[in-house]
């Protein structure tokens, strides 16, 4: 990668987007449910944390079967979340602080409530009939071997008219048949509705699974899929990519809106298959997250690879994007120990977030050091830890209530919250981060900071100077005449290091040393735990 600036510079590439759970955020009504008004309320929080963007997790109408990943009127707002008006005063007031609003679009499936799905399964004669995926039984059996992500068949048997239709996630959630033109006529309209209304892009939800093998042919087993990622039937059909090329068209005739796909994969292979969807000669889409990092164990050498692995597959004009938590795969802090420790690693994968080349998406609540919660069986909402436990006791530990004070329900609700709040608000939560300058909140605020005032944070060249060797993750970010360096001590003892080939550099931010300290790289020890960002002397303004 380059040390010139980055061509077609925009403010999805240099900009930091938050993403918020709207049942989560905050409470404006008191019926435990967050809400619209209650993030509208929030914004000068986020504005002063210093994001761009916002993306809500879905907002539309729906049964809640899958909390809004289950859409039953893609123009409506679900009362849960408030109204139209509330959105719109919503799209308005962060305009008005500089934050764009990233909606979530559900286009592999709809809710099974939904007015095109009513009318499809209603007779097999009805013109809706073909907008969803209906086979008959194979010999007495399900159409083939197709699994949900869910668990179990895909194929759900629907006695009204004797056929199967399939369903990647819950049966609850049947998938729309996108070989259907009329489907993608209809999607485009909710787009450009949303786009006429201002927003200013979508996060598109498992966006390579909407287009399914013609022929229906089995998937192959799981060994042979884990390794083999393309011969999924069920994902990255050459048909998605056109669609979402027309997608991409139809954005490009607004004026800076972006999309990001979410890429269901499985690992080894996310990264070549999130990068296989960025190229931008092609007219992709902009972004696709690759949860590469998101799987990391503990180790600065794996963190090494599966950022250069990701890095290697974006195609030369494909932009990257990273994450580290989400509400499907849980908080980045998780099983890293005791909260002490939990917090010296926390600021660790900030300094990585943000300092790394791509745009960082923040998880609500991340920027305080929020962890998985323990959900009582008799609380959980989400329907996999219903269906799972005790094996997996799903998604809800990542979902739980933001922590904005120490009082009563952390100040999310006044009433009974959606799902239980983390035991450790009473200490960890926003108030009390704000208050205290050496916090992890203040250390997102202050990279934020940071990453906006220097360019080779945002555009420069990332070059490896250690590669996890002894525990240590070093990394270089430059453009132009400016060279900052990224110091990351994964380990709990001291390490010394030496990069040659650097000068003298004062410190911008760290974990131990004061700002302005001065250090040479060529020998230095670093502390247990250390996170630092340098700026190369010889370079400053
Ligand atoms: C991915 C979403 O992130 C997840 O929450 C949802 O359950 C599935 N897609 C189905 O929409």
């Amino acid at each position: 990668m380059d040390t010139q600036p980055v061509s077609n510079w925009t403010w999805w590439k240099h900009g930091v987007i938050y993403h918020i759970y709207p049942l989560s955020f905050k409470d404006s009504n008191d019926d435990g449910y967050g809400d619209i008004p209650g993030i509208t309320g929030k914004l000068d929080y986020l504005s002063d944390l210093g994001i761009d963007a916002i993306w809500l997790s879905p907002i539309f109408k729906s049964p809640m079967v899958d909390w809004g990943y289950d859409v039953s009127d893609y123009r409506a707002i679900d009362p849960i979340f408030g109204s139209m008006k509330d959105f719109k005063r919503l799209l308005d007031e962060s305009h008005k602080r500089g934050i764009r609003v990233i909606i979530d679009m559900i286009m592999n499936h709809t809710s099974d409530q939904h007015p095109w799905f009513v009318d499809s399964r209603s007779t097999i004669h009805h013109p809706k009939r073909d907008w969803y995926i209906w086979r008959e039984a194979q010999k007495g059996k399900k159409p083939n071997n197709w699994k949900s992500v869910f668990g179990g068949s895909a194929w759900q048997f629907d006695e009204r008219t004797g056929q199967y239709y399939l369903h990647t996630f819950l049966k609850e959630q049947p998938d729309l048949n996108w070989r259907n033109k009329q489907v993608k006529k209809a999607f485009m309209r909710h787009f450009k509705f949303w786009l006429d209304m201002g927003v200013d892009g979508f996060r598109l939800d498992a966006v390579n699974m909407i287009v399914k093998d013609k022929k229906f042919r089995n998937n192959p087993g799981l060994l042979v899929s884990l390794f083999q990622n393309k011969k999924w039937h069920t994902r990255n059909q050459p048909k998605s990519y056109k669609i979402l090329r027309q997608l991409r068209e139809l954005l490009d005739t607004y004026h800076e809106r972006v999309s990001v796909g979410e890429i269901y994969t499985l690992p080894p292979g996310d990264s070549e298959m999130a990068g296989s969807y960025l190229d931008e000669g092609n007219n992709a889409i902009h972004m696709a997250f690759d949860f590469s990092l998101l799987f990391r164990q503990w180790n600065a050498r794996k963190y090494h690879d599966a950022i250069v692995h990701w890095y290697n597959n974006i195609p030369p004009e494909g932009w990257p994007c990273n994450v580290l938590s989400n509400h499907d795969l849980g908080r980045s802090v998780k099983h890293f120990g005791s909260h002490k420790r939990n917090n010296r690693k926390a600021r660790i994968l900030a300094m990585l977030l943000l300092t790394l080349k791509g745009t960082p998406f923040i998880y609500y609540g991340e920027e305080i050091g929020m962890e998985n919660a323990y959900i009582h069986r008799n609380e959980i909402r989400d329907k996999l830890g219903k269906k799972f436990w005790p094996i997996y006791q799903g998604r809800d530990k990542a979902r739980t209530p933001m922590q904005w004070t120490g009082d009563t329900n952390a100040g999310f609700t006044s009433e009974k919250p959606w799902l239980p709040i983390n035991r450790n608000f009473h200490t960890l939560n926003v108030e009390a981060e704000n208050r205290d300058e050496g916090s992890l909140y203040n250390f997102y605020r202050k990279l934020i900071a940071l990453r906006k005032q220097y360019a080779a944070l945002q555009q420069g060249k990332w070059e490896a100077l250690i590669k996890g060797e002894n525990g240590v993750l070093a990394y270089a970010r430059e453009i132009e005449k400016q060279r900052l360096i990224v110091l990351l001590n994964f380990t709990p003892s001291p390490k010394s290091i030496s990069i040659e080939s650097y000068n003298i550099n004062k410190v911008l931010l760290s974990t131990h040393r004061p700002e302005n300290a001065v250090v040479d790289v060529s020998d230095v020890k670093l502390f247990a735990y250390e996170a630092s960002l340098l700026k190369e002397l010889e370079f400053m303004e």
